[in-house]
């Protein structure tokens, strides 16, 4: 019997880095697995990654902004598979600009994806999950959720919000047995952490090997996490293991944020 066998588990930001990670994990931990993403060629090399760990996996291509898209997704993994036992976040974009060059645009688009799309993932979650009276949600913040840096305003605003909004979730579905629990990662190998790299290390006089050389200096254990060490923790946070853990941000950093 394995972890996931005939748990329902649903991925955002599925076709790529940290949310492939997990949609794997949890493939190869037994489960049934919706993968979404706005990504579609992404989400199909995902689907075969999948399919090679046995799993039959459904593709939901999705932007997290459009509410109405998303409703028609979670209908139809719930046709698909009858039930949403796990949801993982991961779907996010980056930005950064000092703070006076920040467009009003730019900051609309992250809160809308970063926070918006978790929000209202977390709102399609709730009820197949309190009619169930099981369920554990993951939402992926970041050390910058935890942390903040410079330059970065709108995408630290939006990692905050999912922290506190996941609290809020948590405190409402507990008396539904369904937890929910966040996930700061550090500097993780993805297609994002190399996008920071070109975006930071220019206004730092840097070339973006430098600065990424630099963080991964700056980390207690001395480098950036892959993204299936992530999926392990959101594995183990939607696993029995994890029964009487919720409310939490789970710093998964190698050491950078102690707090
Ligand atoms: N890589 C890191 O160093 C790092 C650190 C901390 C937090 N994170 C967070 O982890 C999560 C995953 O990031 P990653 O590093 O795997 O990045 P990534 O760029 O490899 O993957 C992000 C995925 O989200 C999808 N996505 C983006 N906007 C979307 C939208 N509007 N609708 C649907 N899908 C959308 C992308 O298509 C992509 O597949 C993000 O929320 C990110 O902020 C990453």
């Amino acid at each position: 019997m394995r972890r996931f066998d005939d748990k329902s588990v649903l991925v955002t930001g599925a076709a790529s880095g940290i949310g492939r990670a997990c949609a794997l994990r949890f493939a190869r931990e037994g489960a049934q697995v919706g993968l979404l993403d706005w990504d579609a060629a992404g989400n199909r090399e995902t689907a075969e990654l999948c399919a090679e760990q046995g799993a039959e996996p459904i593709e939901l291509d999705c932007d997290v902004r459009d509410a109405g898209g998303l409703e028609r997704a979670f209908e139809e993994l719930l046709d698909a598979f009858g039930r949403l036992d796990v949801l993982v976040t991961c779907a996010g974009v980056y930005a950064g600009q000092p703070l006076e060059a920040v467009p009003d645009a730019s900051w609309n688009e992250v809160l809308e994806i970063n926070l918006g799309g978790v929000f209202r993932c977390n709102r399609l979650a709730a009820a197949p999950m309190k009619e169930q009276a099981a369920g554990s949600i993951v939402n992926v913040s970041s050390m910058a959720g935890k942390t903040s840096f410079p330059a970065t305003a709108q995408y630290s605003a939006s990692k905050s919000g999912v922290i506190g909004l996941t609290r809020s979730v948590a405190l409402e579905l507990a008396p539904f047995g369904v937890t929910a629990n966040v996930i700061c990662p550090g500097n993780t190998e993805t297609p994002m952490l190399h996008e920071v790299a070109r975006a930071v290390a220019p206004g730092l006089g840097m070339s973006p090997p430098e600065w990424l050389a630099m963080r991964a200096a700056d980390c207690p254990l001395g480098r950036f996490a892959e993204p299936e060490e992530i999926a392990g923790v959101a594995a183990f946070l939607a696993s029995e293991d994890a029964r009487y853990l919720t409310g939490q941000a789970l710093a998964v950093d190698g050491g950078m944020v102690l707090c």
